[in-house]
C-alpha cells in the first residue's frame, strides 16, 4: 500500500549517485512506500530545464546500500508511482578494452546480466515475457549522447554481481566475449523499468580500466569514487541538456510492450 500525494508528480527521474541532489531546484522530498518495501531514499522531486523530475540515490542517501543490497523493485514502483515514464542512469563502469579510457562517457546499446543473487522482476506468478532484446530506450538514449559531442554510443555493459571487482580471468573472458564495460547496478534496474513500461538508457562514466585490460592495474573503489566525483559537474550538465531534449515518451515501444499482455502485478498510476 502505497503513500502517494497528487500534488508530487514527476515525469523524468534520474536514479544515480549521491552525487547529484544539487541537481534539482527547489526540490522537496517523498517518502514513498512500495509493496517492495523501501526505496534507496525518499524521492526528491524538483526541476531541471522547466521539468518536474524526480532523483533517487541509488545507493541510499550515505551510500549505505551495496550494488547486491539495493532494493532495485522499490526504487523502479516508488518512481512510476510518482508519474515518472523517462529515467536517465548515470553509473560508475569499468573498461574492458583499450578502446574507452577512464573519463569517457557512453551511453551502451546492449547489457548482459551475470547477477544471480537479486530480485529481478516484479513478476511472480503467470506468463508474462517481456521484451528486452533491445533493453535500452532508443529516445532517452539519444537524447543522452546527443547532450555532448563527447558521449560515445553504443557497446556492451556487463553487469556482475560484486560487490567485489572480478579477477584478471573474469576481466579477460569478459573482454574476449567482445564486451566493452563491466558494472554492478545496471542490473535488474534496466529490466525493471522495462516491467514498469518506463522508458530507461544509462549514461556510463568510465572510471578506470578493469583488471584484464591492457592498461588495468586492478580496480580499487577509491579511483572508482574520485573519478565520479572530478566528473560530476560534466555529468549534470549532460543531464539537464538530455533532458530538454528528451522525446514525447507517448507510443515508444517501452511502455507500449504490455497492450494486451495480462499483467500480474500492479503498474502505478
Ligand atoms: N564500477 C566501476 N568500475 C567497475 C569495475 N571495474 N567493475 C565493476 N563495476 C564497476
Amino acid at each position: 500500500t502505497a503513500s502517494r500525494s497528487a500534488d508530487v508528480t514527476a515525469d523524468i527521474a534520474v536514479i544515480g549517485g549521491s552525487g547529484f541532489y544539487s541537481f534539482l531546484s527547489g526540490a522537496t522530498e517523498r517518502v514513498v512506500t512500495t509493496p517492495y518495501g523501501e526505496p534507496s531514499a525518499p524521492i526528491a522531486v524538483g526541476e531541471v530545464a522547466g521539468r518536474s523530475v524526480a532523483f533517487v540515490p541509488r545507493h541510499g542517501k550515505h551510500h549505505e546500500a551495496p550494488p547486491h543490497g539495493i532494493n532495485y523493485r522499490a526504487n523502479a514502483w516508488a518512481l512510476r508511482s510518482l508519474g515518472v515514464r523517462q529515467v536517465l542512469a548515470p553509473c560508475a563502469v569499468g573498461g574492458l578494452r583499450d578502446t574507452v579510457a577512464p573519463g569517457d562517457l557512453v551511453v551502451p546499446d546492449q547489457l548482459v546480466d551475470r547477477t544471480h543473487r537479486r530480485v529481478g522482476s516484479f513478476v511472480e506468478s503467470g506468463a508474462v515475457h517481456l521484451p528486452f532484446a533491445d533493453p535500452y530506450c532508443p529516445g532517452v538514449s539519444a537524447a543522452l549522447a546527443g547532450a555532448d559531442g563527447d558521449v560515445r554510443s553504443g557497446g556492451t555493459m556487463v553487469v556482475v554481481e560484486g560487490p567485489r571487482f572480478s579477477t584478471r580471468a573474469e576481466s579477460r573472458h569478459y573482454a574476449d566475449q567482445g564486451w566493452d564495460l563491466i558494472n554492478m547496478t545496471g542490473a535488474p534496474e534496466a529490466a525493471l523499468a522495462r516491467e514498469m513500461g518506463q522508458c530507461y538508457a544509462p549514461l556510463a562514466l568510465v572510471t578506470d580500466m578493469d583488471a584484464g585490460a591492457e592498461s588495468g592495474e586492478g580496480v580499487g573503489q577509491e579511483e572508482v569514487f574520485a573519478l565520479f566525483r572530478a566528473n560530476l559537474e560534466r555529468l549534470t550538465g549532460l543531464l539537464a541538456s538530455a533532458i530538454e531534449s528528451l522525446p514525447d515518451p507517448e507510443g515508444c515501444a517501452c511502455g507500449s510492450w504490455s497492450d494486451g499482455v495480462e499483467l500480474t502485478y500492479e503498474v502505478p498510476r
